[in-house]
């Protein structure tokens, strides 16, 4: 079986004012989801994104937002976003106590359900929480910052999630965050990956003008 392959832009990459267009475009390309990155300072070195942007967001678009939330104790910013069924929730496992429960209160939101491994994080998490998940995030970066390069092993990580998945037959969705130039992805989706966060290392959000070209060529490099 092989999942669809699809892009989640990184809505912290555009500049605000860009938002309108961009969302417009979003919406033309038929987008299945787009990134919204969680920062609080304190789990990563890095502040960004919270509720009032996530409000504006909402009244633009009906496209699910994927909430990635690099926060210590996630169960205690859930709250603040006003979600509607459909959206995304991740969250690193190492950053709460009680990681299954918490997918559990994603899923009984309507919400899909995800975990984020960073670089040093054990891929464990993952099959002991297998029955509730809807998607994987793996870091192909270290998470804060855009802007940085592959962490090594990357596509040996992937390919160690992807074959764990299908040791379960499962349908979830593993989705790479960090880094994805086409040419990246075009061998992370070899080594297992579905989804691509798209962010500063994609062509696809240099400009509004070019979003359309360079979406249509990177996803036609996975056919
Ligand atoms: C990093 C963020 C990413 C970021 C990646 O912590 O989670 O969403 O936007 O984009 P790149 O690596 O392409 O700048
Ligand atoms: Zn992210």
């Amino acid at each position: 079986m092989t999942l669809d392959k699809f892009i989640s832009p990184s809505i912290m990459v555009p500049k605000i004012y860009e938002y309108a267009e961009y969302i417009k475009l979003f919406d033309r390309y038929n987008l299945s989801v787009i990134h919204f990155d969680v920062m609080d300072g304190h789990f990563v070195p890095n502040i960004m994104l919270g509720s009032s942007v996530f409000d504006d967001l909402k009244v633009m678009t009906n496209i699910p937002l994927d909430i990635h939330l690099m926060v210590t104790q996630p169960e205690n910013y859930i709250p603040i976003f006003n979600v509607t069924k459909g959206d995304w929730i991740s969250f690193h496992p190492e950053t709460t106590n009680h990681p299954y429960r918490l997918l559990q209160t994603i899923k009984e939101l309507g919400c899909r359900a995800g975990l984020v491994i960073s670089p040093g994080t054990p891929i464990s998490y993952v099959e002991e929480s297998i029955d509730q998940l809807d998607y994987i995030t793996l870091m192909t970066v270290n998470p804060g910052f855009a802007g940085q390069t592959l962490v090594p092993n990357t596509f040996n990580k992937i390919r160690r999630i992807r074959k764990l998945l299908d040791s379960y037959e499962t349908e979830i969705d593993l989705v790479v965050d960090g880094n994805t130039t086409p040419e990246n992805s075009i061998n992370m989706a070899k080594s297992g990956a579905n989804g691509f966060v798209v962010g500063s290392a994609s062509n696809i959000l240099k400009s509004p003008s070019t979003f359309g070209k360079f979406y249509e060529e990177y996803m036609a490099n996975f056919k």
